[in-house]
C-alpha cells in the first residue's frame, strides 16, 4: 500500500483516477485540491487537502506529512490554469522525502515542439516534462488520444465537461480532418483510471504510458454513429489548407456552447488537432501499450459507448 495524491482529482480526469483507485481499495487515496471540499470527500471516499500551489514550501511539507508516495496530476492545462503551478507542484515532489513517482497532467498524444505557437498547453506540458527530467522522481506521462465520453455525451454520465468535436451525434454531423482514414485512438475516461490505477502496481515506468481504449478511421467511426442513432450524418470533409488557416466546419452543437467555449476557441482547437489527426499522431502502437501489460483490463469499444448511448 502506498499513498496516491491526486493533484485536481475532485472533477473531470482526476476524478475518474481516484474513482477507480477507490473501487481498486489496495492503495490510500489523497486528493490534492485549491480547497476544502468536504462535500467531494464525501462522494469520492477520498481525504482531501486543501493545498496553494504557489506555496512549494508548504506544498512539500503536505507531502510529506501525507507519505505522499505518488503524485498523479490532472490539474487543468490551459493558460491561466495550473499550467505552470504543474511545475511547483513536481519541485515540491522532488524535495519531498516521502515522494518517489510522478505522473504529469497530459492525458492526450505525443505532442511535439515546432507546435507550441498552434496551442499553449504544449509548451506549458513540455515545461513540466524537462522539469521531470531534471528531477530524481521516477516519472511517466500517460497517453490516451480523444476521449471517448465526447460521443456518449449528453446521454451517458462523464465527469468531463462537454465538448462537441469530430462527431456531433445530436446534430447527425461530422467534421473529419482530411479524408478520414488515418487511425485515431479513443479511450474513456474510466478506462484511463483503471489502466493508471494498474500502473501504481508496476514495478519499472517507462517514460511513455499508451492507452489505447480503441482505435478505428474517423470514416469508421462515423458510420458506427449513424448505425447506432438510425440517422444519416451530415458528413463534411476538412481539408489541410483549410485546417492550417485555422478552420473547420461548424457543427450544430457547438453553436449553443459559443457562451461557454467561445467560436473562435472552438475553430483554433478543433482545427489545430485536425492537423494532428491528419498526421496520424494519434494511431499508437498497440504493441507498446499498456493494454499489454495489463491484458485483463478491457477497454470500452466505441461501438458499445455509441450503443449504449444513441440506440434507441
Ligand atoms: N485527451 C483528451 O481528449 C483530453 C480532454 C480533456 C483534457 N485532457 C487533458 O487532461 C488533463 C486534465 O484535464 P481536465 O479537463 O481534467 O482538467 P480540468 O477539469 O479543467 O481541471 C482539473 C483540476 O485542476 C484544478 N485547477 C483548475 N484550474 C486551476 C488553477 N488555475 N490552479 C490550480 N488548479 C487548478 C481543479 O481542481 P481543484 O479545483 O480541486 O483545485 C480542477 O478540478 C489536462 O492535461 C488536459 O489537457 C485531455
Amino acid at each position: 500500500m502506498v499513498v496516491v495524491a491526486v493533484a485536481g482529482g475532485t472533477d473531470a480526469v482526476g476524478r475518474s483516477i481516484v474513482e477507480s483507485l477507490m473501487a481498486q481499495g489496495k492503495h490510500e487515496v489523497l486528493i490534492l485540491s485549491r480547497t476544502a471540499n468536504p462535500m467531494k470527500e464525501k462522494e469520492t471516499g477520498a481525504r482531501l487537502v486543501a493545498v496553494d500551489y504557489e506555496e512549494v514550501a508548504a506544498l512539500t511539507k503536505i507531502l510529506e506529512d501525507n507519505n505522499a508516495h505518488t503524485i498523479i496530476s490532472t490539474l487543468a492545462m490551459m493558460p491561466n490554469d495550473a499550467g505552470s503551478l504543474e511545475q511547483n507542484l513536481i519541485q515540491a515532489a522532488n524535495t519531498s522525502k516521502m515522494t518517489k513517482r510522478f505522473v504529469p497532467s497530459e492525458f492526450g498524444f505525443p505532442q511535439r515542439a515546432e507546435d507550441g505557437h498552434i496551442f499553449p498547453t504544449i509548451p506549458m506540458k513540455q515545461a513540466s516534462r524537462s522539469a521531470l527530467e531534471a528531477s530524481s522522481l521516477e516519472w511517466t506521462v500517460v497517453y490516451n488520444g480523444y476521449f471517448m465520453d465526447y460521443f456518449g455525451m449528453p446521454q451517458l454520465a462523464s465527469r468531463l465537461a462537454p465538448y462537441v468535436v469530430l462527431l456531433d451525434i445530436p446534430g447527425n454531423a461530422a467534421a473529419i480532418p482530411g479524408d478520414g482514414n488515418k487511425l485515431v485512438t479513443f479511450t474513456h475516461t474510466s478506462d484511463v483510471g483503471r489502466f493508471v490505477t494498474a500502473l501504481i502496481d508496476f514495478e519499472e515506468w517507462d517514460r511513455v504510458s499508451f492507452i489505447i481504449g480503441d482505435k478505428m478511421t474517423l470514416n469508421e467511426a462515423v458510420k458506427l454513429a449513424e448505425v447506432a442513432k438510425g440517422s444519416k450524418f451530415k458528413v463534411d470533409y476538412d481539408d489541410l489548407d483549410k485546417l492550417k488557416r485555422g478552420e473547420v466546419t461548424e457543427l450544430p452543437s457547438q453553436i449553443s456552447s459559443y457562451s461557454v467555449i467561445p467560436r473562435e476557441f472552438v475553430q483554433a482547437i478543433n482545427s489545430a488537432f485536425g492537423i494532428w489527426v491528419d498526421r496520424g499522431d494519434f494511431d499508437f502502437d498497440e504493441k507498446t501499450s499498456l493494454n499489454t501489460n495489463f491484458p485483463d483490463i478491457k477497454p470500452m469499444k466505441l461501438k458499445e459507448l455509441l450503443e449504449k448511448a444513441w440506440k434507441n
